[in-house]
């Protein structure tokens, strides 16, 4: 399996993208994520990416391509295929991932877009907990944890984003469709593309996504 999930900040990518890589043995990297634990270790590229996404603006593509073409090509985890959740959000993004495809041979099976409208994000975005060290999210009403903030797997505290309020939300919108909309249509015109509701309950969502592999093995 080798796919893409596209979607608004707040779509559900974070919560599927786990399930995928359960089910096919693949790597999932989350650029979100991978920017986050940047931030934690206060890194010059964290110093300078957490102003960019407190802002809700995006950090360079060239920064971007070669952090995913890093993990490509030494994460053992990513030998079966991968789930790209994040990236590419521009379409300079979606061509550079298609030239370290093409080089390996090993072109994308899949391009999922989480449907949703901005008007459902606010309440899924401000209610968002999540556990920095693995990424996994909760929500606070829709899939609150087992003990009110804390990890179900490990116990640690869960914690906000700092990008998760109604401010930075409505800047990380503008920058989704300015931005990030053309790369659906990139997929679209690669044939590759499919959308699937993504305002329906979880289960729901998944059960969509299963419709969309056996639809397209
Ligand atoms: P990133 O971390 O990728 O944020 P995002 O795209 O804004 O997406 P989110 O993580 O907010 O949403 P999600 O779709 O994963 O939703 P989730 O499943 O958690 O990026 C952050 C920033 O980093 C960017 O703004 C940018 O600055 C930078 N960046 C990252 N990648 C970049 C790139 N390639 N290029 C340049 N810059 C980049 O769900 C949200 C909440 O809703 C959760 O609480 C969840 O429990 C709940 N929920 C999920 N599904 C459902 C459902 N079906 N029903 C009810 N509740 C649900
Ligand atoms: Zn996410």
């Amino acid at each position: 399996m080798r796919m893409i999930l596209i979607g608004p900040p707040g779509a559900g990518k974070g919560t599927q993208a786990p399930k995928i890589k359960d089910k096919y043995c693949v790597c999932h990297l989350a650029t979100g994520d991978m920017l986050r634990a940047q931030v934690a270790k206060k890194t010059p590229l964290g110093r300078e990416a957490k102003k960019i996404m407190d802002q809700g603006g995006l950090v360079s593509d060239d920064i971007m391509i070669n952090m995913i073409k890093q993990e490509l090509d030494t994460n053992k985890e990513c030998q079966n295929g991968f789930i790209l959740d994040g990236f590419p959000r521009t379409v300079a993004q979606a061509n550079g991932l298609d030239d370290m495809l093409q080089n390996n041979n090993k072109p994308l099976k899949h391009a999922v877009e989480l449907q949703i409208d901005d008007q459902l994000l606010v309440d899924r975005i401000t209610g968002r907990l999540i556990h920095p060290a693995s990424g996994r999210s909760y929500h606070k009403i829709f899939n609150p944890p087992k003990d009110s903030m804390k990890d179900d797997v490990t116990g640690e505290p869960l914690i906000q984003r700092s990008d998760d309020n109604a401010e930075a939300l409505k800047k990380r919108l503008v920058t989704y469709h300015d931005q990030t909309a053309p790369v659906v249509a990139y997929y679209k015109k690669a044939g590759i593309w499919s959308g699937i509701d993504a305002s329906k309950d979880p289960g729901t969502v998944w059960k969509s996504m299963l419709g969309v592999f056996d639809s397209k093995p």
